[in-house]
């Protein structure tokens, strides 16, 4: 069986041209005009890119007292549709939990993925279990990338400490870490100063996670990264100061990544304000969105390369689970969905309006992060040999942002009555069709897990701040007896 999409325009991260792609045994096998084969599928008027890779999804994860609603069969169903190839879970031992029963769980749940899917394993607690069981997860179980919450204090929070032993083991074993940069003593703090003056409401939630505490996080967890030898990679970059702190770094040589999510980009904080209580409870999550100079940063970031991947932290509760919150804006579940959205809102807000080329759509929503996992070509990539994750994108066919209307298993949606013109025509899964226009075609199950060898090549920062150590001792002459 074979399949040739033709008649399209190739847009790569770093080509547009004209070709057809030829597709059999779920890869790429050529590229070139006039191909033929079993089945076509009609390309005209039509982009043909890699398929998106969304790295920050939490399917089905218990979180603040219950489980986020869309799980690895509905939320890759939502990912297709959108042009969604490839998803990055987050895999998370609770306090005490192995790192490996842990991941044993989230493999239990991830058998019904539409698409393929790999984990990122979270570090929530720190021992010579957890240093000893990070190789294992390296080097058997394919995952070379480590989270840690600066934020969620009693919860998920991992201090300092922590922090630089995590990094300092990520750095030996090649893999990479990624960090939730706020800080979470400080928005503790805030959160109960609100709570005893009676600000009980979703807005409290945005006045307790201000820039500032991200943009110090993200500073300090890029130095820890940097003192401890390894890059690193900031999830969910919502502001001026936090891109700042990449810019910064970055400019110095230190391999720092920063990931905003598309709510970030087109939402802003005026959402809070809306008098309707549930309206503004379902746009919580951290961090929460921002001003439009926050997000005219994020956007000159996407454009100028300080800022590599467009993200949605896809993390989706019900109007009932943020009802949870009602009286106490602390008790809120963080997160939104976005898993369907982010390839045509960044299309209509990112290529409609000229922020970005077709070319920086491509890096920022699959190749970028594609190198970044160490997945490339294999994943975000048009080239023979590589997985024919591919959406053919038709820039003309529109349509109305609606709940109604979505594969989430959630009642609403935060772009709710946004207009969207750019949208897949057919969305490709190693080979097989699972989108055609509004035709859902999704296998249960067809997804398969991707792993990720570590990255040896890029694990060394170029800090100027050295580790003394020994040679760099003064040998001295004569010391006297200590004082008494
Ligand atoms: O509010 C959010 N972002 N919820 C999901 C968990 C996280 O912090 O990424
Ligand atoms: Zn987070
Ligand atoms: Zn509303
Ligand atoms: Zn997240």
């Amino acid at each position: 069986m074979s399949t040739v999409i033709k008649g399209g325009t190739i847009v790569t991260a770093d080509l547009t041209y004209t070709a057809d792609v030829k597709i059999e045994g779920g890869r790429i096998v050529e590229i070139g005009p006039n191909l033929s084969a079993n089945e076509t599928l009609d390309a005209s008027g039509c982009f043909v890119m890699p398929g998106g890779i969304d790295p920050h999804t939490h399917l089905e994860m218990p979180f603040m007292g219950t489980y986020s609603s869309d799980d690895f069969e509905s939320g890759t169903r939502a990912a297709l549709s959108g042009g969604t190839t490839m998803v990055v879970d987050f895999a998370l031992p609770s306090p005490g939990q192995s790192l490996l029963e842990a991941l044993t769980m989230w493999d239990n749940k991830s058998t019904r993925a539409n698409c393929d899917y790999s984990f990122h394993m979270a570090i929530t607690w720190w021992s010579e279990q957890v240093f000893n069981e990070m190789k294992a997860v390296v080097q058997d179980k394919g995952i070379n990338t480590f989270k840690h919450f600066m934020a969620y204090k009693g919860a998920l929070m991992v201090d300092d400490d922590e922090m630089y032993s995590s990094f300092r083991r990520c750095a030996e074993l090649g893999a990479l870490p990624l960090v939730h940069a706020e800080n979470g003593d400080v928005v503790a703090q805030l959160q109960a100063k609100l709570m005893a003056e009676g600000n009980n409401g979703p807005e409290a939630h945005a006045y307790s996670r201000p820039p500032e505490v991200e943009g110090e996080a993200t500073n300090r967890a890029i130095m820890i990264a940097d003192m401890a030898g390894c890059p690193v990679y900031i999830v969910h970059t919502s502001c001026e100061q936090a891109h700042e702190a990449i810019r910064r770094a970055r400019q110095k040589g230190i391999r720092a990544y920063g990931e905003p999510l598309i709510q970030h980009l087109t939402l802003d904080e005026t959402e809070y304000f809306n008098k309707d209580w549930d309206h503004a409870a379902r746009r919580v999550m951290s961090p929460p969105f921002r001003n439009k100079q926050h997000q005219d940063s994020l956007w000159a970031g996407l454009a100028s390369g300080s800022l590599q991947v467009v993200a949605t932290d896809h993390c989706a509760f019900t109007t009932d689970q943020k009802r949870f919150g009602v009286g106490d804006f602390t008790k809120i579940p963080n997160g939104t969905g976005g898993l369907e959205d982010r390839m045509p809102m960044l299309w209509t807000y990112g290529i409609n309006t000229g922020r970005l080329t077709m070319n920086e759509f491509v890096a920022v929503t699959s190749t970028n992060i594609a190198k970044i996992l160490n997945i490339y070509p294999k994943k975000g990539a048009i080239l023979v040999g590589a997985d024919a994750d591919l959406v053919v994108w038709d820039p003309k066919r529109a349509k109305t942002i609606t709940a109604k209307n979505q594969q989430s298993a959630i009642d609403y949606n935060v772009f709710e009555g946004k207009q969207v013109t750019g949208l897949p025509r057919f969305t490709l899964t190693r080979g097989v069709v699972a989108i055609e226009e509004d035709t859902i075609k999704t296998r249960q199950g067809h997804g398969e897990f991707i792993k990720r060898q570590p990255v040896t090549a890029v694990s060394k920062a170029l800090s100027t701040w050295k580790e003394v150590t020994a040679p760099r001792k003064v040998e001295r002459t004569g010391i006297p007896a200590s004082g008494v």
